[in-house]
């Protein structure tokens, strides 16, 4: 029987207000009655799967201690496996298990771009990642077994690592508080929280992780949109330059000249923020980002292939990103890094609201809206670049 999600036990804006990003918290039963959508074994078998991102730890009885190595594995990797002290990571598992999409639907009290996936780990008796701090929020949800975690109660900055490990091992690390989580117990911890979960019985723990974009990132993006936009660029000009100055001198003025120019490039119209914001955080591995606008096809005489739009059922690629933006410059929709201008009228946010979150477009609803030309442009264009598929019928 599927499992009917639900997150209980605490209040979302009082969460927010007291826990995100300042502090743990521990939530017991969030999901009474759990029961785990994929079993140890099935969660080996999609480790085998070439898409599928999987890790494997092995802490003690491999070559070396903390020894990591990445799938696909082959089958035969689980027989050699020792009794105790190893895990099992599979990142995306959202991706591959509706019910664990559903379940990460729970957490759409946060933002849907600030949510990254579903990583199910599989810990054998003592096993664990080893102390650790991360960059990200994350909430840690005990699906099968039990697990004891230690974490610390304020951030952890550039703590002594294990030196030459594939992964970040702290090398002393004294947790504050403890607790042992069972199936359905829940534990948020914010950024920078030192923590260490070890099986006590063989376990699955649920990671629902999230992402944080880099001031770095979101430059990067902006001089790529500023570069897609922006047409006049602005150029290194010296009418006053300097006459006492070695040749082979790069003078503080210059220094500045160059300063002045990158500053005032951040003077941007605010459509052109927006969309390198919404390409940034669309950005997936499917399709890719195009360099001109979006759509020049003849949709007053559409080709055979565009009919072909109207008379299926879509769903959205498990791997594609979808959101959107409205203001004043009107609605923006952005998928897998590329940015798409829409009118802001209630029918296409009704289908744009529908895309985002039930992932999927029936014929008829496509039907409803044959008139939305810039739509209709764009839904083709998603299914050129893969991110729409055809839904079974
Ligand atoms: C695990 O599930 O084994 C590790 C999760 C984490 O430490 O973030
Ligand atoms: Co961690």
């Amino acid at each position: 029987m599927n499992m009917i999600w639900q997150l209980q036990g605490f209040d979302r804006s009082e969460f927010i207000q007291h826990y995100w990003q300042k502090k743990p918290c521990l939530i017991r039963q969030a999901i009474p009655d759990l029961r785990s959508p994929i079993s140890p074994q099935e969660l080996a078998g999609l480790a085998c799967e070439d898409e599928v991102h999987s890790r494997l730890l092995i802490e003690k009885d491999a070559e070396t201690p903390w020894k990591l190595s990445y799938g696909p594995f082959q089958e035969e990797v689980f027989a050699a496996l020792p009794k105790t002290h190893y895990s099992l990571l599979v990142s995306e598992c959202d991706k591959w298990i509706p019910e664990l999409g559903d379940l990460l639907a729970q957490f759409q009290f946060i933002p849907g771009w600030r949510i990254d996936d579903l990583m199910v780990s599989y810990a054998s008796p003592g096993g664990s990642v080893g102390p650790h701090s991360d960059e990200y929020d994350v909430f840690l949800l005990q699906a099968e077994g039990r697990r004891k975690w230690q974490y610390t109660n304020d951030r952890v900055d550039n703590p002594a690592l294990i030196p030459d490990l594939d992964l970040a091992i702290m090398q002393n690390f004294n947790g504050d508080q403890e607790a042992i989580l069972s199936p359905g117990d829940l534990l948020y911890l914010p950024p920078g929280i030192a923590h260490h979960g070890v099986a006590v019985d063989a376990c699955l723990t649920f990671s629902i992780g999230f992402r944080a974009p880099t001031a770095i990132e979101i430059l990067e993006s902006f001089a790529l949109e500023v570069g897609r936009q922006n047409s006049a660029s602005i150029r290194y000009a010296d009418p006053d330059l300097e006459t006492n100055r070695h040749f082979a001198e790069i003078t503080q003025k210059e220094i500045d000249r160059f300063r002045a120019m990158v500053l005032s490039l951040m003077d941007q119209p605010e459509c052109l923020w927006t969309d390198s914001v919404g390409r940034l955080l669309s950005d997936s591995p499917v399709g890719s980002p195009v360099d001109s606008p979006v759509g020049s096809e003849d949709l007053d005489n559409p080709p055979a292939r565009q009919q072909g739009l109207f008379k299926n059922n879509w769903m959205t690629n498990p791997e594609s990103r979808m959101l959107y933006h409205r203001g004043d410059s009107g609605l923006r929709f952005y998928c897998n890094g590329r940015a798409y201008k829409l009118p802001n009228s209630d029918p296409v946010i009704e289908v744009i609201q529908n895309l985002c979150e039930s992932r999927y477009l029936s014929a008829e609803s496509l039907d409803a809206c044959r008139e939305q030309k810039a739509l209709i442009e764009m839904l083709f264009d998603l299914e050129k670049t893969g991110a729409l598929i055809l839904a079974e019928k």
